[in-house]
């Protein structure tokens, strides 16, 4: 059954102190929860409390055992009907972490204890409201054996400790703040601890602790120092100071998504948190950077000022990813940071919102709440405050975000309640620009331009037009920001904001005396997550690669040349990538050389999920040749430039940082662009850069060259790298990616029969289905329907072991309307096989909601 916004009520009930007690044992833990319980609701209401998976041992009412005919238990809860106005409830239930493979609740990974709550994991550690809207001060106190679990962290600040009998010792844990109960943690065992301290504006001195595996602590340093960075920045930016006194990460290998922002206590998943020059990629220690970032900032944006219900999610997420990709943008260079989040936004959330899975920034239903963490809620939802900020001015945003934090703190709130904020502050009406949240699909903006040499007038008209998507049919026009420019062929410019928020405008222009026709630059540095349709004559195009004074635009403007290009290839018009375009291609390319990290943007050429979207029918087997094709005519007209940036081999010592992480981007560009290439010494060029690579970065860039030819140096290069790193997971699983990414469904077959392939681990799981069913468009819809076989198999098996990866993983089918005939038959075919299958109730909310 759908749960809906509009049945939204209080809960009747406060939760004033929950202390809990857990006894910790691998398969049979204790855990007592004593809750003090006052009504706040009608003097009829019941006490509902959620629990799943849950063994009931006891249950008392201010101390007295409550008989079986006292309540009414359930698979999904426990309800008691006559309760007192003011009581303390105790229950005592059992668990079995290391039978709790769906790694939600309370779970076993590397042989230590740990635990994820959000969304709505806590019901299965105990009975509770579990809603974001009960907040509640905890304390915990837990009890393990010394030996195997010598280390145990909770949220908020470490009390008392000591031994108690048979070898075990106990902790106790109190956290002064408020929270939701999917903020609690719990994590128990034995790591390596890699420490350091934060001063904060105020002067109080924080201790911060990264938790890792046994021997990977030097490999902590990043995520530490990011972490230092991240607290820094909130200061600086938001005015928001950390408020305990200790703040702990704890780094888990098996983990459903990138991490958790738990008070006091964020848990990781490992590939998030460690990383060497030797195993990280740049890429790596970007992603680090800011998801640590992400789950520090959480601390505001999520935990002292939380979501009323499970549709506000949007609230904190797509805030603190917008918050996340500033910090990233001030640590780094600001246009390629806004270029990277552009390229992810199109590839995935534009297709989410093309496709059946397509729901508004906040839903207002939903079958199986972990479907709703998606590129929508996180990246649209960034989105949405970045316009907000940009409409408002950078001053009158943190007014706005002040109000906010100053009026809710300790609160659940909904996105009405931030709105009202900025209506205050500013005084506008955020009516109009709050459709961005209720209306799904991107908007296309469609523009006509026109020049009168004689009167020298421009005139730009612009259409709006919202797609229809499941459930929504009729749109209303949205309000849509846009930076705009005027730019002559000397590069001066005038430059304004248009707010956008009728279905047409026209803006007309009068220049003067002598002026030649000018550039329009539209909606620079992306300010909207739109569409824009413009129909300009490859001059123009050309014209604006050169003069363009935004960079997102400029690039943007490389991009639509290349798409129009591998679409027209694709689709046979084209024989031969045509010549001057590629030398315009290759020139934008070699001129922003001094921006090493720029040139590696402009030498991607977008990829098959983006490409996707601007045909339909879309054919990726087509897409991904056409692709390759103009890669190799580009790298034909680069070899040259090419060969002097991948033959200077760096003296320096390794930095991750933007400068030379931006040096690497660039060579592995280029070693992609020599990979597809098609030229014969290809295979043995990529086998001495992997050779000579000194840096995971360029060693898998060449590996994922070589893995996509066939021959005598991948099989080299493969088994290298196997043996090399057998012992690390992570980048075992980079090794599975690289060949899963190129392959067919007989290299997923065999993947998945490798000894190391393992189901009950999420990464190992991803890097093999995701990376084909994600990132490999061309392998995964094969017309023959073999990659929708393969991964049809994994889904299924990785479902009966944890649904939220089999339900994630199904997502890969959510453009399947859109294929050509064959392979869309055969993902039809798939899908009903996989309805007709006995899945879990996230993975059939998926497959019920793509087949529509
Ligand atoms: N709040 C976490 C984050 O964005 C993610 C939690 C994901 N939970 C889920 N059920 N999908 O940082
Ligand atoms: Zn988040």
């Amino acid at each position: 059954v759908a749960v809906q916004l509009s049945d939204y009520t209080a809960y009747p009930f406060e939760i004033e102190q929950v202390d809990l007690r857990f006894d910790l044992h691998p398969d049979a833990t204790l855990v007592r929860a004593d809750l003090k319980i006052r009504r706040t609701g009608a003097a009829d209401a019941a006490l509902e409390l959620d629990g799943e998976a849950l063994e009931l041992k006891s249950i008392a009412i201010d101390g007295a055992p409550l008989p079986e005919s006292a309540y009414e238990l359930t698979e999904s809860g426990l309800t008691l009907q006559d309760v007192p106005n003011a009581f303390t409830l105790v229950t005592e239930v059992e668990i079995a972490p290391s039978k709790n493979t769906a790694l939600s609740g309370l779970y076993m990974s590397g042989g230590r204890f740990c635990t994820q709550c959000e969304a709505i994991g806590f019901r299965r550690i105990t009975f509770y409201p579990d809603r974001p809207d009960v907040m509640s001060r905890f304390t915990v106190r837990m009890t393990a054996d010394k030996e195997t679990y010598p280390i145990l962290l909770s949220n908020g600040t470490p009390g008392e400790t000591g031994d108690v009998d048979d070898g075990r010792h106990f902790a106790v844990w109190d956290d002064p703040h408020k929270k939701p109960a999917y903020l609690f943690a719990l994590c128990a065992g034995d790591y390596d601890v890699y420490r350091d301290q934060f001063t904060t504006m105020s002067g109080k001195v924080i201790d911060l602790a990264v938790h890792v595996d046994k021997g990977d602590a030097d490999r902590a340093a990043w995520a530490m120092d990011s972490l230092k960075r991240s607290m820094k920045w909130d200061e600086e930016t938001y005015g928001r100071e950390y408020d305990l006194g200790v703040f702990n990460i704890v780094a888990v290998r098996d983990f459903n998504f990138g991490a958790m922002e738990n008070k006091g206590l964020n848990i990781f998943n490992s590939a998030y948190v460690l990383a060497d020059e030797a195993s990280a990629t740049d890429a790596d220690f970007e992603a680090i950077e800011s998801i640590v970032a992400h789950e520090y900032f959480h601390n505001w944006t999520g935990n002292r000022i939380t979501c009323r219900d499970w549709f506000q999610l949007c609230l904190k997420e797509g805030l603190t990813v917008f918050r996340d990709q500033n910090f990233s943008a001030d640590m780094r260079s600001r246009p390629v940071q806004r270029i990277k989040d552009v390229i992810r936004l199109r590839a995935r959330q534009f297709a989410e919102d093309a496709g059946p899975l397509a729901h508004s920034v906040r839903p207002e239903t939903y079958g199986a709440i972990d479907n709703l963490y998606t590129a929508t809620v996180y990246e649209k939802g960034a989105e949405v405050i970045g316009m907000l900020r940009r409409i408002l001015g950078e001053e009158t945003y943190r007014k706005g975000m002040d109000l906010y934090f100053d009026r809710h703190d300790g609160q659940a709130v909904t996105i009405e309640d931030f709105y009202a904020c900025f209506e205050e502050v500013s005084g506008d009406d955020f009516t109009q620009f709050r459709l961005w949240y209720s209306q799904a699909g991107t908007p296309e903006v469609s523009v006509e331009e026109s020049w009168n040499p004689e009167t020298r007038e421009v005139a730009v008209t612009l259409k709006q037009r919202v797609p229809a998507t499941p459930g929504q049919t009729n749109k209303k026009p949205m309000l849509i920001p846009m930076e705009m420019a005027l730019i002559d062929d000397e590069g001066n410019m005038a430059e304004w904001i248009t707010l956008f928020e009728d279905e047409e405008l026209t803006l007309t222009f009068d220049l003067p005396e002598g002026s030649e026709r000018p550039l329009v630059s539209i909606n620079r540095d992306f300010t909207a997550p739109i569409r824009l349709k413009r129909n300009l004559d490859r001059e123009t195009q050309l014209a604006m690669i050169r003069l363009e004074t935004d960079p997102f635009n400029q690039w943007d403007a490389v991009q639509a040349l290349a798409k129009q290009e591998i679409l027209a290839l694709s689709e046979g018009s084209q024989a031969e990538p045509d010549d001057a375009l590629v030398d315009a291609i290759a020139a934008a390319v070699t001129g922003a050389s001094d921006d090493p990290a720029f040139a590696a943007l402009l030498a991607r050429l977008p990829d098959v999920n983006e490409l996707f979207l601007e045909r339909q029918p879309a054919d990726p087997v087509a897409l991904d040749a056409a692709r390759k094709k103009l890669q190799a005519a580009l790298y034909g007209k680069l070899r040259q430039f090419a060969d002097s940036v991948l033959g200077e081999s760096s003296t320096q010592a390794y930095d991750p940082g933007a400068e030379q992480a931006g040096e690497r981007a660039l060579r592995t560009a280029l070693i992609g662009l020599l990979a597809a290439s098609g030229a014969d010494e290809a295979g043995d060029r990529l086998l001495s850069l992997y050779k000579a690579a000194t840096n995971m970065t360029e060693k898998l860039a060449a590996l994922r060259g070589l893995a996509g030819l066939d021959g005598e140096a991948r099989e080299t290069a493969l088994a290298d790298f196997e043996a090399e790193w057998t012992s690390n997971p992570l980048v075992m699983d980079k090794w599975f990616g690289v060949q899963a990414g190129t392959g067919d469904a007989a290299t997923i077959e065999k993947l998945a029969a490798h000894s190391a392939f393992d189901l009950r681990n999420p990464n190992r799981v991803r890097s093999v289905a995701a990376a084909f069913a994600m990132q490999n468009l061309a392998g995964f819809h094969a017309p023959d329907g073999s990659g929708y076989r393969v991964v049809e198999d994994i889904i299924l098996k990785a479902d009966k072991v944890n649904p939220a990866l089999g339900a994630r993983l199904l997502t890969a089918f959510e453009q399947w309307r859109s294929l050509e005939p064959k392979a869309k038959a055969e993902a039809e075919a798939c899908l009903r096989r996989l309805q007709a299958a006995d899945l879990s109730k996230n993975s059939a909310d998926i497959v019920s909601r793509a087949l529509g």
